[in-house]
């Protein structure tokens, strides 16, 4: 039985899923048949990934009870405002061939957000979704945002991992009994994450690797963490990271790796920007 966390607003939801960012349309339903034959529960998919199809037919196809499943998806800015977005809920709903949306995130702090999140909170009230929750805003929106809205985000997606471990967003989300989730919880391979000395030798007492000991980090601390991965071996072993309990003192000397804590993206670059505005379609 995978581990789960209690949203606030009482839905629970796995503490480990599988992502499929850079997971090719054509290949998004195997990818997920597997992961869900491996054992994951949660699957992250976004409009922006262009595979929320393929993540449908393995919804359809799997198996497994939609009640057991988890499925997240996130409104991209080209859908922002109220009318389109609750229109791009309803697309998203009909690719992903479900009912609902057990997790629904606006995927970057930019355009009309706040409309985007007045139709999530409708999708909610009619059923369509079980939470809502943002990704990627930074403090500054962050307490703006929770300020002006009625449903208190339940989950805020950032990028989280060793490195860059959102000591800062973690304080102010308590407030709201919001929950984080990691994205890029292996950092994407970054600064030799999978052959890391430290957590290298952490893991091997445990008889686990870096990728592994990386993970449980995140978990251990009820930070949802969501692996991608396209091989089957690689989904197995970052699953099975949950299947063991770091000390912690070696907690404490993985929190020493952190470098950049709110992540390595600026959201307030003008050119970072101007890529998420034109990106994606
Ligand atoms: N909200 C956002 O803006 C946002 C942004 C980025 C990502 N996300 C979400 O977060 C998920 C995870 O983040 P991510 O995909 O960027 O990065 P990640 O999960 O940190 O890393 C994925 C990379 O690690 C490799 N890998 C996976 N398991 C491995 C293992 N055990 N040993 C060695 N290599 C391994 C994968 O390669 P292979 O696939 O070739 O195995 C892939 O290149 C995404 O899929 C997406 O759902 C959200």
């Amino acid at each position: 039985m995978m581990k789960s966390i209690k949203l606030n607003n009482g839905v629970e939801m796995p503490l480990l899923g599988y992502g499929v960012f850079q997971v090719k349309p054509n290949e998004a339903e195997r990818c997920v048949l597997d992961a869900i034959k491996t054992g994951y529960r949660l699957i992250d998919t976004a409009q922006a990934y262009f595979n929320e199809e393929g993540v449908g037919e393995a919804i359809a196809k799997c198996g497994v009870d939609r009640s057991e499943l988890f499925i997240t998806t996130k409104v991209w800015v080209s859908n922002s405002g109220e009318k389109k977005a609750y229109d791009s809920i309803l697309e998203s709903l009909r690719k992903l061939k479900t009912d609902y949306i057990d997790l629904l995130l606006i995927h970057q702090p930019f355009g009309d957000y706040y409309g985007t999140y007045r139709a999530m909170e409708q999708a909610l009230k009619e059923g369509r979704v079980r939470a809502i929750g943002v990704s990627n805003f930074r403090p500054d929106r962050w307490i703006d945002l929770v300020k002006h809205v009625d449903v208190k985000p339940s989950v805020i997606q950032l990028q989280t991992n060793v490195f860059s471990q959102q000591q800062e967003m973690r304080k102010l989300i308590e407030d709201t009994d919001t929950k984080l989730m990691a994205w890029a919880p292996m950092a994407e391979g970054q600064n030799n994450f999978f052959v890391h000395p430290l957590m290298t030798a952490i893991g091997k007492k445990y008889g686990k690797s870096a990728a592994q000991v990386g993970l449980r980090f995140l978990t251990q601390q009820d930070i949802i963490a969501i692996p991608k991965s396209t091989h089957v071996e690689r989904m197995q072993q970052n699953l099975e990271s949950m299947d063991f309990n770091l000390s912690s003192v070696d907690i404490d000397e993985i929190k020493k790796l952190n470098q950049t804590d709110g992540g390595n993206i600026n959201f307030t670059d003008p050119q970072f920007v101007n890529y998420i505005l034109t990106a994606f379609g």
